[in-house]
């Protein structure tokens, strides 16, 4: 039985082949996200994997509604899987938000799943670290998000010659695109246009522009310029303050292709422009209050970043750590009459806090000693009779005979 396209296949290190993916590099950037986070002062919350399926459908935008895996239940419900947090975050929130003092600084790591075309740096699950505030207008939030983006990355031992933050204004191209004579209906359209920049021919896009009275060559002028509107001004000056100015540049070719930002936005790539946005993010201030049926009106800002290119980042640079989990103690067996005793001391180490392993059926005692060499263990532990244990530091080679109650005590 294979497993579905676009999945993956976590195994512990060493890896048995190259398609699988690693659950100690896993739990590795899990660690980092949630110590970077909590050092922001943001806490854990999560929710439901499956959602109604209209949570997504009214407020995310075409593109990621056509990637939903979504199915009616037994109860005959529409039902979807998560392909993002926020929704769901908008949601817990408005049911709640008066336990909490704001601005609400909550983040979570849920895995998401989106019916993508397989690609580089594209699955159809992924896990991606949210952080979010939630109440506070004043671009000095925007600045603190992006500074924890920034120290996210920063913690996995990335620089400022690895990535970029690409800072953005939805307010801008609204502005631009009013100035220009834009109707206001085709905005989102025109936005998705700007979204897809990049990736389109550019005949195809000046085709998509000119039905909406606008040129490419007028586009590309107003990014190329790149003058910062006052609230990206605001947020620079605060990161600068931080001495963060090189993690950041204003580039309005970053739009955000989901259909609920309202103002400032921004997605961090690699420098070298090798491989799909690391994260992206922005300004919804609009969300909450469409969520909660206009009952509860909170702006809000936050962004996603996912494990998958993260990881093929990382990896590129070198900047994996090795994985293996050292055993503290083998306790070694060769008499099987002390076996109950044995288990006895095994069952009291581990109470104790360390991490111990014996063999579970009689075994030569060379076997024994090889296997606790695998499993690299820091001490080996031997009961010479009924009362007394022979410790034996690994790296040293120290020994020392102890009574089994003080055992713990020569393991540190
Ligand atoms: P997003 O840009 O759709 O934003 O996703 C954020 C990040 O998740 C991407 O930059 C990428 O690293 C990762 N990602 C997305 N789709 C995939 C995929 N199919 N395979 C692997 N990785 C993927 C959002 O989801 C927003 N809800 C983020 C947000 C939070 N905005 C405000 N708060």
């Amino acid at each position: 039985m294979e497993r579905l396209p676009g999945f993956r296949d976590f195994y512990p290190e060493p890896l048995p082949h190259p398609d699988v993916w690693s659950t100690d590099a896993r739990q590795f950037i899990f660690d980092q996200w949630r110590t970077v986070a909590k050092r922001y002062g943001f806490r854990e919350y999560d929710g439901p994997p499956l959602e109604p399926l209209d949570l997504f459908t009214t407020k995310s935008g075409e593109e990621i509604v056509g990637q939903l895996y979504n199915f009616k239940d037994k109860g005959d419900r529409e039902i979807s899987l998560r392909p993002e947090m926020t929704p769901t975050l908008a949601r817990m929130v408005a049911a709640h938000e008066r336990n909490y003092k704001k601005p609400i600084k909550w983040f979570a790591i849920p895995q998401l799943f989106r019916y993508e075309r397989q690609q580089k740096g594209r699955l159809r699950e992924h896990f991606q670290f949210n952080a979010d505030l939630i109440g506070e207008t004043d671009p000095a939030a925007d600045a603190e998000l992006i500074a924890l983006l920034i120290d996210t990355l920063r913690g996995f031992g990335l620089t400022d010659a690895d990535f970029v933050i690409r800072l953005s204004s939805r307010n801008a191209w609204q502005d631009f695109f009013k100035h220009g004579g834009g109707d206001s209906a085709h905005e989102y359209e025109f936005f998705q246009i700007i979204d897809k920049l990049e990736r389109t021919p550019a005949e195809e896009t000046e085709k998509k522009l000119s039905a909406l009275g606008f040129s490419l060559a007028q586009v590309t002028q107003f990014i190329e310029a790149g003058r910062p509107t006052a609230e990206l001004e605001s947020i620079l000056q605060n990161l600068a303050a931080r001495g963060l100015k090189d993690f950041v540049k204003v580039d309005y070719q970053v739009i955000r292709g989901l259909a609920y930002y309202t103002g400032v936005v921004f997605e961090a790539f690699d420098r070298k422009g090798e491989f799909r946005a690391i994260a992206g993010g922005g300004r919804y201030n609009n969300l909450v209050k469409l969520i909660s049926g206009g009952k509860v009106d909170l702006a809000a800002l936050g962004f996603g970043m996912g494990d998958v290119v993260l990881l093929e980042l990382l990896k590129a640079r070198g900047l994996l750590p090795k994985f293996d989990s050292p055993m503290d103690v083998f306790v070694l067996i060769e008499d099987e009459t002390l076996r109950p005793i044995s288990l006895r001391l095994v069952h009291d180490l581990r109470g104790a806090g360390y991490a111990v392993e014996y063999p579970l059926t009689p075994a030569k005692p060379d076997k024994q000693f090889k296997r606790a060499q695998e499993l690299k263990v820091a001490f080996t532990a031997r009961l010479e009779n009924d009362a007394y244990v022979r410790i034996r530091n690994s790296k040293t080679r120290d020994e020392i005979v102890t009574g089994l109650s003080g055992a713990a005590n020569h393991l540190g």
